[in-house]
């Protein structure tokens, strides 16, 4: 087992998940790691831990390290259980530890692991000294849950931030220099767009409370350390945060029954196409909603279709809007489409759920009776064309 060293005497102690291709309904391709770090100091303290089932492995890491007797503090920076699941096991190892939180996350361990924890809140700011080195906690309520907070220490200028900048992925590797950006932002907007995606306005008030430390290297509780591309990172969260899209990306969502919604699926495409848009296409019955959310964090339009079954649109779509409308992504532009044989309920549906979480759908919805004639095609094709020149430049 190798030991990873952040900085002199702090270590990566957590578990890599390499099996994990579901995290709550989240189709995680990559795996995943709860990253959990022991600080050694007058004071010995760990920071968060890791799911239950990889308590073994964090303990033998910590093991190789120290006798986990000696562990004075384990900070917990969020209850959820993938970061928490340990602290009763690791608590048989070290019974006198204090285990420091937020007040929220005091409430949220007691309801989790019972009244017998010794338990420290800290407010947002306070700092506590574990000899050469001061512990700073920062509340960042909703970044992911109420309890949330990080901890940054002032001396070597490491931020652990919890789910904040997290990614999914399972790697030999734990620090960004040693993997592509293209991977890790990739996992890393996965993460924002399923995760933290409906916390943007917290996450701005996160990175507000954050601007003033000076960073060297941010330590979430998931993925890889980041110590090369701080800055990258921190711009995408901040366009992230701020609904900021590609005018020039656009993505249709459909699923289709006898291939008519597809049809106007790829007309709108051509249309879009032909006004300079790089469209991505994503069919419903092959897509996994996770990385369809993905593609919608950067695109500025999204159209969503479905044709019309038992007088609704098929539940693959519904599926997928149930899961957006949690998810909530602001600023977007759309159209809802469908092809029918009676009836033609579903794009009226679709309309109504895309307005109620406040998109701007510009052009009339379209449906289709049974299957699209040329006539038809070129009329879809004029109105993906309208919905891109509907924004202003800049817009
Ligand atoms: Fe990775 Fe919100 O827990």
């Amino acid at each position: 087992m190798k030991k990873t060293s952040l900085k002199k005497d702090i270590y990566w102690v957590g578990g890599i998940d390499w099996d994990l291709r579901n995290f709550h309904g989240y189709l995680t391709q990559r795996g995943s790691t709860y990253n959990a770090y022991l600080i050694i100091d007058e004071k010995t303290v760990l920071v968060d831990t890791v799911k239950d089932y990889l308590f073994d492995e964090m303990l033998a890491r910590i093991e190789q390290i120290i006798d986990p007797s000696e562990i004075d503090h384990i900070v917990s920076n969020h209850v959820e259980m993938d970061h928490s699941g340990s602290i009763p096991s690791i608590l048989e190892h070290c019974p006198g530890a204090e285990v420091i939180t937020s007040k929220r996350g005091e409430k949220g361990l007691r309801k989790h692991y019972g009244e017998g924890l010794n338990l420290k809140p800290v407010e947002s700011g306070e700092s506590i000294n574990i000899g050469k080195r001061t512990l700073t906690f920062v509340h960042t309520p909703m970044v992911h849950w109420p309890d949330n907070m990080v901890t940054y220490i002032n001396e070597d200028r490491i931020l652990f931030s919890n789910d904040a900048f997290g990614q999914h992925i399972a790697s030999a590797e734990r620090f960004d220099d040693k993997l592509e950006w293209g991977i890790i932002r990739e996992e890393a907007a996965k993460y924002y767009a399923n995760i933290v995606l409906p916390y943007s306005a917290q996450v701005q008030k996160a990175l507000e409370a954050l601007s003033g430390l000076d960073i060297d290297m941010i330590a979430p509780s998931h993925g890889i350390i980041w110590r090369k591309n701080i800055e990258s990172i921190l711009e995408e969260y901040g366009k992230w945060a701020n609904s900021e899209t590609s005018p020039d990306k656009a993505l249709i969502v459909y699923d289709t029954m006898w291939g008519s919604t597809g049809k106007i699926a790829r007309a709108l495409m051509d249309g879009m196409e032909e006004d300079g848009k790089s469209v991505t296409m994503r069919n419903l019955s092959e897509s996994h909603i996770s990385d369809v959310m993905t593609d919608i964090l950067d695109s500025r339009f999204v159209l969503v279709g479905s044709p019309t079954l038992n007088n609704g649109m098929l539940p693959t779509v519904g599926k997928f809007l149930t899961y957006l409308k949690g998810l909530r992504p602001a600023k977007r532009t759309g159209i809802s489409f469908g092809s029918y044989g009676w009836g033609g309920q579903a794009p009226g549906e679709i309309e109504d759920i895309l307005k109620d979480i406040g998109w701007d759908l510009p052009v009339e919805k379209i449906r289709v009776n049974y299957i699209p004639e040329p006539e038809d095609l070129e009329r879809i094709r004029e109105a993906g064309k309208e919905l891109v020149n509907s924004i202003e430049e800049g817009q």
